[in-house]
């Protein structure tokens, strides 16, 4: 048994929206506050601008480490944002490599959603020597066109919280007071990428997609009827680039080795199906369905 109490700022639009997500970590035993909160001098600043404030992964972190700070036996759990954390990640694409290795073979594309980008992170990294000495291999993001960090973000320094109390960081950034819209892909609403997904898109490593909510709850639901798998909607965004990349690759005569980081599960998060789809984006992909 550890004896750690938890305390979590969850950001207030997923507060709501994903409400079994706030229950089970309350019955793991931490204490939830939906953010922008009355707990801290920065949330009630912003609560009593707009009373009803969606909030944002960095007025989150941004309550956090004021929290911390307050206190000197707290400490904060880093989010997807740090470099280390993709470090930590590089277990799913160590596996990956493993397993390919198992049956022979070396992948054209690697692809995952990215918020922070340390799912990615840790998907790609253990390929990135290969990459730099002239191998074929394709990284690609999967980001959300309601926060665009990589296809619209700066290259810039920018502080990695809302309130600028955090270090600053190199990286694609849209800025660090963005507050995206409540997307039910609430992972992949940070303002930023980890400074090493930042690098990566700057030296032109990284291919980059932005999909509509409507476009992935479409790739999400096709997983779920062809896999009996509900994927989290940050995941679908991975699932629609595949749906790409087959595309891109179908003119070839040989098969794409097409490898996706499956980085969640959606049933906790069935609220982000429930989306209209529109006739278009259907009849697009659904030819595809037998493809992958
Ligand atoms: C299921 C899932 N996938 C992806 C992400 C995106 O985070 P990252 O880009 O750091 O992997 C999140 C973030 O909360 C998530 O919950």
């Amino acid at each position: 048994m550890f004896d750690i109490e938890s305390l979590v700022y969850m950001v207030r639009s997923s507060y709501r929206q994903k409400p079994y997500r706030r229950l089970l970590m309350e019955a793991h035993g931490a204490e939830v506050f939906a953010s922008p909160s009355q707990r801290t001098d920065f949330g009630r600043t912003l609560l009593a601008q707009e009373p009803d404030h969606p909030g944002s992964e960095g007025i989150a972190v941004s309550e956090a480490i004021t929290t911390v700070l307050e206190s000197s036996d707290s400490r904060l759990g880093m989010g997807g944002f740090g470099n280390h954390v993709l470090l930590h990640q590089t277990v799913i694409g160590l596996e990956t490599r493993l397993q390919l290795e198992q049956i022979d073979r070396e992948p054209n594309y690697l692809i995952a959603s990215c918020g922070c980008g340390s799912n990615l992170g840790g998907l790609i990294i253990p390929w990135l020597p290969e990459r730099l000495s002239g191998g074929r291999v394709r990284f690609v993001a999967a980001e959300s066109t309601a926060c665009p960090s990589l296809t619209l973000g700066e290259y810039k320094y920018d502080p990695s919280d809302a309130s600028g109390l955090g270090p600053l960081a190199r990286t694609f950034t849209l800025g660090h007071d963005f507050v995206p819209p409540a997307i039910g892909a609430g992972g992949l609403r940070y303002h930023g990428v980890a400074p090493l997904i930042g690098l990566l898109k700057a030296e032109g490593l990284l291919q980059v997609s932005a999909y509509t909510p409507a476009e992935i709850a479409h790739a999400g639901r096709l997983f779920l009827q062809l896999h009996g798998l509900v994927p989290a909607p940050e995941t679908a965004h991975a699932i629609r680039a595949v749906i790409d990349a087959t595309r891109e690759t179908s003119e070839d005569a040989r098969p794409a080795i097409i490898v996706m980081c499956f980085s969640g599960d959606g049933l906790l998060d069935l609220d982000s199906y429930d989306v209209g789809v529109p006739e278009d984006v259907d009849s697009r992909t659904s030819s595809l369905a037998g493809k992958y």
